[in-house]
């Protein structure tokens, strides 16, 4: 596969609440590629809509997650932000995968299973073909690597296998591979950032308890009170990663600082190992405050002048555009398409 131009693509869904886990798990990571990668972000507004959203929120939450890229160091005039729906290869790419993929694969989803819940009869068919898009999203760009949280890995699996079998039915099997098969790329001390109300849940944006996230818009006020009240366990830290086995919360928090200060977990518990939490509390606070306050106020700069971001994303489209035009093509030749 090396002969792939090196390329970075990931999506963030504009579906509001943008947290510490989307951070961590992946916008701080798409900042750390910029600079050995050409890298395209992409808000991804065709997969919000898998789930009812409003129009005039999802309208102001595309905006959001474009202003938290920017405020967080992506720089989008070196590389690429745009908003799915504005360039047509992602659905029309999306629909001839959705050709390629299998029911027997969507059926393992475990994010869908999740997602739709009990009444799973009720749950749009584009629900379930979500990793499908999400497949048409990167190989559209050719895309070699994806930087995105451990939730994401068994989608990135699936978009693997989409490639494969593409490859595989319209080259044959030895002719050189048209997709790369993308790799994840799960990076960082944080790649599953839990709730602080709850160590075995995922930090989320839909969770209805704001206590259990900390939000990229929230004040230095508000983070140091989800911080004071996230839920512990009596005992002081441990001295080393295999005493924070068995301890979610303990660790959830480690891990946070970890990834908060550039470190490993290792490191952070040389340094707080026999503390207690109303040592260690204060200090993730502090921490916290430094370096999402910043880029919480930068957003909200940014957002006061939205016909800004609408031009960022209205460049960034036909950038987006002019790369995956040429690949679709390409693709509608090979599916038999008379074009
Ligand atoms: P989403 O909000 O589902 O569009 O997710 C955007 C990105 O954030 C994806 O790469 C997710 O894997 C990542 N992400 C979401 N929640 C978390 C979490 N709790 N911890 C780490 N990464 C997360
Ligand atoms: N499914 C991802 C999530 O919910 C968002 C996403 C859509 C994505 N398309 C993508 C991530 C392509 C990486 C690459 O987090």
């Amino acid at each position: 596969m090396t002969d792939f131009h090196p390329r970075v693509f990931s999506g963030v869904q504009p579906t509001g609440n943008l947290h510490l886990g989307n951070y961590l798990g992946a916008i701080k990571n798409f900042v750390a590629l910029q600079d050995s990668h050409d890298c395209i972000y992409c808000v991804v507004d065709l997969h919000a809509i898998t789930v009812w959203q409003d129009p005039q929120e999802l309208k102001q939450n595309i905006y959001e997650v474009t202003a938290a890229f920017l405020a967080a160091g992506v720089d989008a005039t070196k590389h690429v932000v745009f908003n799915q729906s504005r360039v047509s290869a992602h659905a029309e790419l999306g629909w001839i995968l959705n050709c390629v993929s299998r029911i027997g694969w969507l059926n393992r989803m475990t994010q869908f299973k999740e997602k739709a819940g009990k009444n799973r009869e009720n749950a749009s068919v584009g629900l379930y073909v979500y990793p499908n898009l999400m497949a048409a999203d990167i190989l559209a760009y050719r895309a070699t690597h994806v930087p995105v949280g451990d939730d994401q890995k068994q989608h990135l699996e699936l978009a693997r296998d989409i490639a494969q079998k593409f490859n595989h039915d319209y080259l044959g099997e030895n002719a050189p591979p048209f997709f790369p098969l993308p790799e994840p790329v799960i990076t960082g001390a944080a790649t599953r950032v839990m709730s602080l109300r709850d160590g075995s849940r995922k930090m989320s944006k839909s969770e209805p308890s704001e206590m259990s996230r900390i939000t990229l818009t929230d004040d230095a006020d508000e983070i140091a009170k989800k911080i004071k009240k996230a839920k512990t366990d009596p005992d002081p830290l441990p001295g080393d990663k295999e005493g924070l086995q068995g301890r979610p919360e303990a660790s959830n928090l480690v891990g946070i600082f970890a990834a908060l200060s550039d470190r490993d977990v290792d490191a952070v518990l040389t340094e707080y190992g026999g503390k207690q939490f109303s040592e260690f509390k204060p200090a993730l606070a502090d921490l916290a405050v430094e370096v999402l306050a910043p880029i919480g106020a930068e957003m909200s700069r940014l957002l006061d002048a939205p016909e800004h971001l609408e031009a960022f994303l209205a460049d960034g489209a036909a950038r987006a555009d002019a790369i995956a035009s040429p690949v679709l093509s390409k693709v509608k030749e090979m599916v038999g398409f008379s074009t």
